[in-house]
Formats: structure tokens, C-alpha cells, sequence
């Protein structure tokens, strides 16, 4: 009998989280829990803090205090490239490629996290990398393929146009084939026929059966494709709510007056 409570078990659970810059709280006592197969929002104004929720989460920086655990295991004390191993993958809000590589090499590269023989010696076309090098190539096609820019494979990412390298980001965080993917704003700067787009690549992942944490200012592509929503003031947690009771939440109607977005 399989011992594990997948069905109950969070993909990730936060409890009492917190982060200080110096004199800054930017992360107060933040919990709220994942669960596996869901598409789950962060949102809040500007500075409240997602981005560094994602850093704690993804073990880019420490947490002051508090517990985060991933797929049933606490990540304190782990590196970034450990959790990632774990099947955690991200995207940034600013854009992280390769310069000087193609689509399809930045792809591979985001490939290479999980494989046994590793980037480098893949780069060094060792012999026994061979026939994992042609495995890791054909699944980042694919990949490419899945994004609708398998066309773009073999041009270099810094001449590719500011959608189309998120696509390739994005292309690259789920060649680690991740549990989880962190996906930091990933309309950012995009059109609105774009921006459609993304949103039916997060629900398409979803489908695949990754679970997505979100962070995005897009209020009308967060409320299409969440399954939940978390809001964060001041790097406080504010509300936590499926997308129709977040909209009519008075709290956070008061938190985004002012603000050029409406929810
Ligand atoms: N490394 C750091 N050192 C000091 N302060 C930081 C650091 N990173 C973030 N902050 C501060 O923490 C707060 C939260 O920042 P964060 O980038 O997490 O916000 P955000 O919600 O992602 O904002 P945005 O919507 O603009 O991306 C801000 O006040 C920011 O200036
Ligand atoms: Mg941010």
C-alpha cells in the first residue's frame, strides 16, 4: 500500500513565515497552503512582498522565521538548486535567458537541472552524455512545440521579441519537468492578445498536471485561470479566497483603490 497521504498532503505549505530586510518587515507571518493539480494567485499592490515570497519559497534567500515545506519536506536549510531538484521550478519577474544562446539551448539548459550527467559535461558532449543529450533535445522541442514557438528554436533569445522570451522562460522552468512551477508575473509587458495567450498556457500546464503558484498584477488573467487567491498588503496576508469572493472582498477593494488596478 502506498504510504503517502498525496491526496491530502499540500504541495506546499507556508506557516508563519516571516522576512526582515534590516528594519523592513517585507514577509509577516504569511501561511497559506497549495494544493497539488491547482493554479493558486499571490497578488497585492506594488512592494507587498510577492516577489520575495517567491525567493523564500524557491530558497533564493532565507526566511527569518517560519516553516515552508515542499512536497513534505522543510526546505530551510536547502539551496535553491536542491529545491529545484526537489521539483520546484520558477520564472522571474525580470527576465533571466541566456544571452547568446538560442531558444532552443536556453530550453536545454533549464533541462539539464534534473538529468544525471549534468550541463556541464553535457556542453563537453562527453560520449556517454550522447544519448541524453538527444533526450533532453527532443523533449525541449517539444516543449517549444507545446508554446507554439517551436519556429523560434534556433534563433538567439536576446533578438527575440519581449513575448516570445517569456514563452522561452517559460519553456525552460517546465523543461526541469517541475511539480510545482513559480511563475512571477508572467504578463508583464505583454499585449492582451498575448496576455490571453499566457493564460491559456498557465491553464494548459495545470492540465498537464503541474501545479502553479502565480504572482501577477493582471487582475482579469488572475481571475480567469485561479483556481484561489491569496492577497498580501504590506507583507501581510489580507485574504485567501476563491477568485469571485476575492473580488467583492471589501478589504481588498480598500487596499487597490488608488491603485491604477481595479480587482
Ligand atoms: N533584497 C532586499 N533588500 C531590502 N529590501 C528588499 C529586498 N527585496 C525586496 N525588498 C523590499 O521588500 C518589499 C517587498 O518587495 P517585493 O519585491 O517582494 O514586492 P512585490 O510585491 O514583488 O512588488 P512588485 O509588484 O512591484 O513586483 C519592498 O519594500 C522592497 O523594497
Ligand atoms: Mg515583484
Amino acid at each position: 500500500m502506498n504510504t503517502r497521504t498525496s491526496q491530502q498532503e499540500p504541495m506546499l505549505l507556508l506557516e508563519k513565515v516571516n522576512k526582515q530586510f534590516g528594519g523592513l518587515q517585507a514577509i509577516n507571518n504569511v501561511g497559506f497552503t497549495v494544493q497539488p493539480g491547482c493554479i493558486k494567485a499571490v497578488i497585492g499592490p506594488n512592494g507587498a512582498g510577492k516577489t520575495t515570497l517567491f525567493n523564500l519559497i524557491a530558497g533564493n534567500i532565507p526566511v527569518s522565521s517560519g516553516t515552508i515545506i515542499f512536497q513534505g519536506q522543510e526546505i530551510r536549510g536547502k539551496k535553491s538548486h536542491e529545491i529545484a531538484r526537489m521539483g520546484m521550478s520558477r520564472t522571474f519577474q525580470n527576465i533571466k535567458l541566456f544571452h547568446g544562446m538560442t531558444a532552443l539551448e536556453c530550453v536545454m539548459v533549464g533541462r539539464h537541472t534534473r538529468s544525471c550527467a549534468g550541463f556541464l559535461a553535457g556542453m563537453l558532449s562527453l560520449p556517454w552524455t550522447w544519448q541524453e543529450e538527444r533526450a533532453i533535445r527532443s523533449r525541449s522541442m517539444e516543449l517549444l512545440e507545446m508554446l507554439e514557438i517551436a519556429d523560434l528554436a534556433g534563433t538567439e533569445v536576446s533578438s527575440l521579441a519581449f513575448g516570445q522570451q517569456r514563452a522561452v522562460e517559460m519553456a525552460r522552468a517546465l523543461a526541469a519537468e517541475p511539480d510545482l512551477l513559480l511563475l512571477d508575473e508572467p504578463a508583464a509587458g505583454l499585449n492582451i492578445y498575448e496576455t490571453a495567450e499566457v493564460a491559456r498556457l498557465i491553464t494548459a500546464i495545470r492540465d498537464m498536471g503541474i501545479t502553479v503558484l502565480l504572482v501577477e498584477h493582471d487582475m482579469s488573467l488572475v481571475m480567469d485561470v485561479s483556481d484561489e487567491i491569496v492577497v498580501l498588503s504590506f507583507g501581510s496576508k489580507v485574504a485567501e479566497d476563491i477568485p469571485a469572493n476575492i473580488q467583492k472582498n471589501a478589504e481588498v477593494i480598500k487596499i487597490y483603490l488608488g491603485e491604477d488596478e481595479t480587482v
